[in-house]
């Protein structure tokens, strides 16, 4: 091989690891569902509808029950899956951590993290926060209010942290259980500063700055280091979350998010077959003309072979003249 040709490899190739190992860990997400499967709730750990007694197992969340809104003026459509909650946990605490109490509570018990708090753009972004420091600092069950409760919660409470799977991959933030302190938390809290970048499109910079998949590139990081069993981090599945008799939420989704660029990413997500296609069509012809670009400068400096085709073309880009003496040596 030209020794030209392996520098060209060796710098894509360079070029390509760098953009890899930066993307790892959502790489990573498109192989997660056996660590899912590994740490499920399964479906013999729940007791049978109606007979929510945890045996001896020994509740470790405690007893209190999050959910946030702008203020405390929750709309009709979300009161009936509230109520049901409040309902079938009236032994709970129940907090509603409106705008105003949520940004008090960080100012009073995590004020390292108020300037972060208050520099994201988008509302929302402060409802993901808000929810990763109370579930820190009081443990419980988050809960979003388009969830409403079909059965009471204390199956849950024997782990000391469980979050909900997504399919095809992932997790959410839409219903979170865990004691208070646990280092899964910890780790959110302490990483949501850097996270807090502007990607162009409103849509992913909330998902990935705080929403579901800044938490779901948390869990990842969160699995890589090696854990004591009592910091195992478990994972509700589709069944027992909402899809079966005996799961423990219902939700009333209207997805919230009716942007722009939320369409454009469910458009890409229907149509992943094409765009994968058309990414590696992009990339061959990129890969091509960088090729063309590299050879035709390498040739032009290669008179010692004034054969060859591409010679006559950069004599005549270059106005025929022969400026290019000194990269004869790099030939
Ligand atoms: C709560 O927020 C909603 C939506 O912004 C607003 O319409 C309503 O007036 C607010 N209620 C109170 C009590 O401030």
């Amino acid at each position: 091989m030209r020794r030209g040709t392996i520098i060209f490899l060796v710098v894509n190739l360079i070029i390509i690891g760098f953009l890899v190992n930066a993307c790892s860990t959502l790489i990573s997400l498109l192989f997660d569902s056996k660590d899912a499967a590994r740490d499920a709730i399964l479906r013999s750990d729940i007791p049978a509808l109606g007979e929510d007694f945890v045996g001896n197992s020994t509740e470790l969340i405690p007893k209190i029950l999050h959910q946030t809104y702008i203020n405390s003026s929750i709309p009709a459509k979300w009161k009936p899956g509230q109520q049901s909650c409040i309902d079938l946990h009236e032994d709970y605490e129940y907090k509603l951590w409106t705008d105003a109490s949520s940004r008090e509570f960080i100012a009073a018990e995590y004020p390292w993290f108020l300037a972060t708090f208050d520099s994201y753009p988008f509302p929302i972004q402060r409802a993901d926060a808000i929810r990763y420091f109370v579930l820190h600092f009081y443990g419980g069950v988050y809960l979003d209010l388009d969830d409403g409760c079909t059965r009471r919660l204390d199956p849950l409470l024997i782990y000391p942290a469980w979050l909900r799977r997504t399919i095809p991959t992932g997790i959410s933030n839409d219903a979170m259980g865990s004691v208070p302190q646990h280092p899964f938390f910890t780790h959110v809290i302490e990483s949501l500063a850097s996270y807090n970048r502007n990607w162009g499109m409103p849509y992913i910079s909330v998902m990935y700055s705080t929403g579901p998949l800044f938490l779901s590139v948390m869990w990842r990081e969160y699995l890589w280091k090696k854990r004591e069993p009592i910091d195992r981090l478990r994972i509700l599945m589709p069944d027992e979350y909402s899809k079966q008799a005996w799961a423990f939420f219902k939700i009333s989704k209207g997805n919230s998010w009716h942007g722009k660029d939320a369409q454009t990413i469910f458009w890409m997500g229907k149509h992943w077959l094409f765009l994968t296609v058309a990414g590696f069509a992009i990339a061959g012809v990129v890969g091509g003309c960088l090729w063309f670009a590299w050879s035709m400068w390498v040739m032009r400096g290669s008179r010692t072979s004034p054969g060859r085709k591409g010679m006559g073309f950069w004599r005549r880009i270059s106005g025929g003249k022969e400026r290019y003496e000194l990269l004869d040596r790099t030939v």
